[in-house]
């Protein structure tokens, strides 16, 4: 049996299957059964008042999913889909309040990977797919990380290799007609911004989030992570540890530390790509701490430290 037969298989008798996307793995199930959609909670150990996004293939299907959709978001679809970006928009009624965590709007989005392209225009359901990582703990760019994180938890996986990109979507939804970004992710604002023609606000952080993931602990290694803007600095302070470092471009550090440099060349998009890769190698040294560098806070560069913040934040 092929490999995509048999993941049709896992989710129409309601069970959970790891899909490779461009941006991260997603653990997903059909969207139209609560049974399935319950499964998701319960093998990443999520809260329930944390929404779904729903993925699905063929973009004339938005207007099933969605209603009041404003001009706008039928635009970016039209851009960056199949891509990283997720729509949040009021959501159509047949859309079940366990995927949307009981609020009036369902995320959005069409995935850039051939083999989920593929069984998604196989299947007569959309599927919801959370990132394929325990809930907290550092999403997966890779079958192994979904195996690293989830244990014996683990369902079918789709195997589709690394994620080019590394990081999740970018979020947006909208105020009126007002574009807005919920989350950071692998399309940088300056790009959004340059589509549409006017600046895009962001409210990513805050004390009742729009969206869950801008709670501030998220993405974390187990180890204890944090942030600077000066490596020889958090070097001299925790000397005599066991450091690992986490490092953006050229660096003179030179010593016995566990060293992983994101873009020895500074490419963002190399950087993002390499992001949660690293984290689960520095992770797995089981080291005392691992010491991470800002990158430069532009295009992806701005998600990437984004995604480091909240790690930084939850030890
Ligand atoms: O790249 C991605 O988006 C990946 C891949 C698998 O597609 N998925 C992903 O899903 O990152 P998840 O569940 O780990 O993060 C989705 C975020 C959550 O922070 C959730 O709160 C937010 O999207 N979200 C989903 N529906 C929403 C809604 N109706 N309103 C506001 N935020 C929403
Ligand atoms: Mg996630």
């Amino acid at each position: 049996m092929s490999v995509l037969k048999e993941a049709k298989g896992h989710l129409v008798s309601d069970n959970l299957v790891a899909i490779p996307t461009e941006t991260v793995y997603g653990l997903a199930a059909n969207a139209y059964s609560e049974e399935a959609v319950r499964k998701i909670f319960e093998t990443k150990q999520r809260p329930m008042n944390n929404p779904l996004i729903l993925h699905f293939a063929d973009r004339k299907k938005l207007d099933d999913y969605a209603v009041d959709i404003p001009e706008i978001a039928y635009r970016l679809a039209d851009k960056f889909w199949p891509g990283p970006l997720t729509l949040v928009l009021k959501k159509a009624r047949h859309i079940s309040p366990i995927v949307t965590a009981g609020k009036d709007t369902v995320g959005l989005r069409i995935p850039n990977h051939p083999l989920t392209l593929e069984l998604l225009s196989n299947l007569d359901f959309p599927l919801v797919a959370p990132s394929a990582n325990a809930s907290n703990h550092i999403s997966p760019t890779s079958p192994d990380h979904v195996r690293k994180s989830l244990g014996d938890r683990t369902p079918f996986i789709l195997d589709g290799g690394f994620c080019k990109r590394g990081l999740e979507s970018t979020i947006i939804g909208f105020i009126g007609e007002a574009p807005v970004i919920y989350r950071y992710g692998a399309i940088g604002k300056e790009e959004l911004e340059d589509f549409i023609g006017q600046p895009i606000d962001s409210v990513t952080t805050s004390s009742s989030p729009l969206a869950p993931g801008m709670l501030s602990k998220h993405y974390s290694p187990k180890t204890k992570l944090i942030l600077t803007n000066d490596i020889s600095e958090g070097l001299a302070l925790y000397a005599g540890k066991r450091l690992g470092l986490l490092l953006f471009g050229t660096s003179n550090v030179s010593d016995n530390h566990k060293v992983k440099n994101l873009s020895p060349n500074r490419d963002l998009y190399e950087a993002a790509s390499n992001l949660f890769n690293y984290l689960y190698e520095l992770e797995a040294m089981e080291l005392d701490l691992i010491i991470a560098e800002f990158v430069p806070e532009i295009g992806v560069g701005r998600s990437i430290n984004d995604r480091l913040m909240r790690a930084a934040n939850s030890n």
